[in-house]
């Protein structure tokens, strides 16, 4: 196993896409910022010096942080934020973990763009489970145009890097064929198209099998509000065969519509773990998580200009409906300090009011629905298995919620349209995909499973940037075990301090 060092910097850097020029956060001037490159089982220390005027810290998205959990890098969840002219070292390691990660700024809408692709390899000598590729390509939506050769393979690593935005993609005549997702083996699905909500990464084989031409190569929004109406476009790009003609041009590839959760669904319900490892078969704490936007009411001394949602009040999201509030200094570190005052330990395991949990139905919920404001977390002991219920609500709308869950892989093992209803809701305990990431569907529900393991504070959020905004997470607090390898380390040196 060896160690990789990386430099960060965090600079302002002047950029200019689409005769537009602006001064942005960047990591050492590049946007999207260095791609991380490793093997499993390495150590990554990435050294984060802040030259701008801005507060930051850095998130490596899918990266479960054993016993690390101080390097994980939510803003006030595992520490401060790095300040203007100071510095943090990042230092983990990737046990057991290979694949294709994100990392990104976790502070305010920093990551909008701070981020970047981890592309860690197999160790030496473990080759992949499929046929080893020619070559590979990282794209993150939406950046990329790639040149290809007739009769070859290709992987792609699909990042999705978009704050708010869930994506579609396809390419002309050509099949992807899924092998991984969030950085975990699948078995392989073929299909015509992926969705990808912000944060998710997916790995597809591509064969160059077409006659030689420039295939349309095209992601578009996957809008599943119902009462948001959106405009169709998407981005092209070509997959372009070596030898191909200009005007050889494919069809634009096709694309479901914005609306289309059936093809989303279809997708989901087809993946399956290559080598599920240990899929918890029976569970010690069973949560039921509501999901949903709500309104509360405008405390704003400014109306006029904070209070434009539904009936003058202001937007919000929750789960069971808790507006999550950030604290003014890091849970984690408050909770190993014993520091009171921060945040409370009773985040509800079901939702605190049944009242807007109104059947996947959107639109027919009482106006009056509010949430609480809390920085409520939820305690485990150590090796808890856990089994999470996410269940989409409807006080606002329904919408797909890509759920974040830091420290942790967690297996999909049910996932469904309608109200969670146990008598019919059908479990894969087999094989389920061991992801970080899952789109809640649409006024529908998934279940996840979990060993809570992995001592710390941890985020688990929608990763919407709006949504986060507006309050949509939980933090779970992981005790240590009795065991040497059950207990979280004492806090580095350099902690930034709030
Ligand atoms: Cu990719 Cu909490 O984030």
């Amino acid at each position: 196993r060896s160690t990789k060092f990386y430099d960060f910097k965090v600079q302002t850097t002047r950029i200019t896409k689409l005769c537009n020029t602006k001064d942005i956060p960047t990591i050492n001037g590049m946007y999207p910022g260095p791609v991380v490159y490793a093997q499993e089982d390495d150590k990554i220390i990435v050294r984060v010096t802040n030259e701008s005027p801005y507060n930051i810290t850095i998130h490596w998205h899918g990266i479960r942080q054993r016993l690390s959990c101080w390097y994980d890098g939510p803003s006030y969840i595992t520490q401060c934020p790095i300040q203007t002219g100071q510095n943090f070292t990042y230092e983990f390691t990737l046990v057991q973990q290979k694949g294709t990660f994100f990392w990104h700024a976790h502070v305010s809408w920093l990551r909008a763009t701070v981020y970047g692709a981890i592309v860690v390899y197999p160790k030496k000598g473990v080759p992949y489970p499929f046929k080893f590729p020619y070559e590979e390509h990282i794209i993150i939506l939406d950046f990329y145009k790639i040149d290809v050769v007739p009769g070859k393979t290709y992987l792609l690593r699909i990042i999705n890097a978009a704050l708010n935005q869930e994506h579609f993609f396809a390419i002309a005549n050509h099949k992807l064929t899924i092998i991984e997702v969030d950085a975990e083996y699948t078995k392989p699905l073929i299909t015509d198209r992926v969705m990808l909500g912000p944060g998710q990464t997916l790995n597809v084989l591509v064969t160059a099998d077409q006659p030689i031409a420039r295939y349309s190569m095209a992601m578009g929004p996957y809008q599943s509000a119902r009462n948001v109406s959106f405009q169709n476009i998407s981005s092209i790009a070509y997959f372009q065969y070596y030898g191909a003609r200009a005007n050889d041009l494919s069809l634009p590839a096709a694309l479901p519509r914005f609306d289309d959760n059936l093809a989303v669904k279809t997708v989901m319900d087809g993946l399956r773990s290559l080598n599920p490892v240990a899929v918890p078969k029976e569970i010690d704490k069973n949560l039921f998580l509501t999901i949903g936007l709500n309104v509360q009411k405008c405390r704003s001394k400014n109306p006029q200009k904070d209070c434009q949602a539904k009936g003058g009040g202001v937007m919000a999201a929750s789960m069971n409906n808790i507006s999550f509030i950030k604290p003014n200094i890091s849970i984690l570190e408050a909770y190993y300090k014993n520091i009171n005052g921060y945040f409370t330990q009773d985040f509800p395991g079901v939702p605190l009011k049944f009242y807007d949990f109104v059947n996947g139905a959107p639109n027919n919920a009482p106006n009056d629905t509010n949430s609480l404001n809390g920085t409520r977390t939820y305690v485990l002991d150590y090796g808890t298995r856990v089994q999470l219920i996410l269940q989409d609500t409807g006080t606002i709308s329904t919408e797909n919620h890509p759920i974040h869950l830091h420290g942790y892989s967690f297996y999909v093992v049910g996932y469904g349209t309608g109200n969670y209803d146990p008598e019919i809701a059908n479990f894969n305990l087999v094989d389920p995909p061991y992801m970080n990431t899952i789109g809640v569907p649409v006024g529908g529900w998934a279940a996840i499973r979990f060993i809570a393991d992995n001592p710390g504070a941890w985020f688990m959020h929608c990763h919407l940037e709006i949504h986060l905004s507006w309050g949509l997470s939980v933090v779970f607090i992981v005790k240590n075990g009795d065991g040497p390898l059950e207990r979280l380390p004492h806090p580095p040196a350099d902690l930034p301090k709030c």
